[in-house]
């Protein structure tokens, strides 16, 4: 008889438990440029994704392929330290796998961050955005990581989205924003495939769509987090102005904008996760 999901997310989950004993709470992706924060676990155990069955390898420069695993201000957390995207050529199901391995594991919060276009005029290189929900372009496009037969011990086969970014979580992550003097706007980020960056109509489109940041990945996770029973809370970092009549973004310009934000978008994910 052939595998079920169930049986992989057990078997991904047990190589974890034999390295290391900690037992996280909080799983957390981080998104380009600021999987350093990795680094700043105490108590921590590295293992790489080639070490764990079923979990599909990174191939994108900026994105290491690890899981860290320790505490972050105390919290015991699951850190992936890159993360998988479609456009990788990941089926959309690798793409959300670590994720319920997470919630297997006993993580019951996903934080998510990512790098994304910002598409207001009033927004610069640099600001945070909470994910307040999203247009999954793909995903209404038939490219959904539940697609095919569903395992009621992984979730249920309709979940619900709407409501699917925490508003405790979305409430605590402003307060500690505001404490910090950090900006931290509230926004609907669009996910699109990728890799090509969106032409000028596209991100026309997207703006009369009512996005306000534009990125690739996120949602397929989020979906995975909340068909699993977790509770998420998103961040975007504004790496671009993805306006239609602006300068073309690149990649570069996305890592170096992950790397100026690292001191201030890391002390705010400490704080958060210091409340968890
Ligand atoms: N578009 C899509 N994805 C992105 C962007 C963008 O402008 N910036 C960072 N990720």
């Amino acid at each position: 008889m052939s595998e079920s999901l169930f049986d992989h997310i057990v078997r991904a989950r047990a190589a974890i438990n034999t390295q290391s004993r900690l037992r996280p709470r909080v799983g957390m992706i981080l998104g380009s440029g600021l999987a350093a924060l990795a680094d700043e676990l105490t108590e921590s155990t590295t293992i790489p994704y080639d070490e764990i069955p079923g979990f599909p390898q990174a191939t994108v420069p900026g994105h290491r392929g690890e899981l860290g695993l320790g505490l972050l201000s105390g919290t015991p957390v699951l850190v992936m330290r890159g993360r998988f995207h479609f456009y990788e050529g990941h089926s959309m199901q690798s793409v959300v796998f670590p994720v319920q391995v997470m919630q297997a594991l006993g993580c019951t919060t996903l934080i998510v961050t990512n790098a994304a276009g910002g598409l207001r005029d009033d927004w610069a290189v640099g600001d945070l955005m909470q994910i307040t929900d999203h247009i999954f372009m793909p995903g209404l496009a038939g490219h959904h990581p539940l697609r095919g037969p569903n395992d009621e011990r992984v979730g249920t086969r309709f979940p619900a989205v709407q409501g699917a970014y925490d508003a405790d979580l979305a409430a605590s992550a402003h307060h500690i924003a505001a404490a910090h003097g950090t900006t931290l706007h509230a926004g609907v980020y669009a996910m699109v495939s990728g890799p090509s960056f969106e032409s000028s109509a596209e991100l026309r489109m997207l703006r009369m769509l009512g996005a306000d940041a534009v990125g690739m990945s996120t949602a397929p996770e989020v979906i995975a987090a909340r068909h699993a029973g977790m509770r998420v809370l998103g961040i975007s970092l504004i790496t671009n102005v993805a306006v239609p009549d602006g300068m073309p973004a690149n990649h570069a310009e996305v890592l170096e904008a992950g790397e100026a934000a690292r001191p201030r978008f890391g002390a705010l994910l400490h704080a958060i996760a210091a409340e968890l």
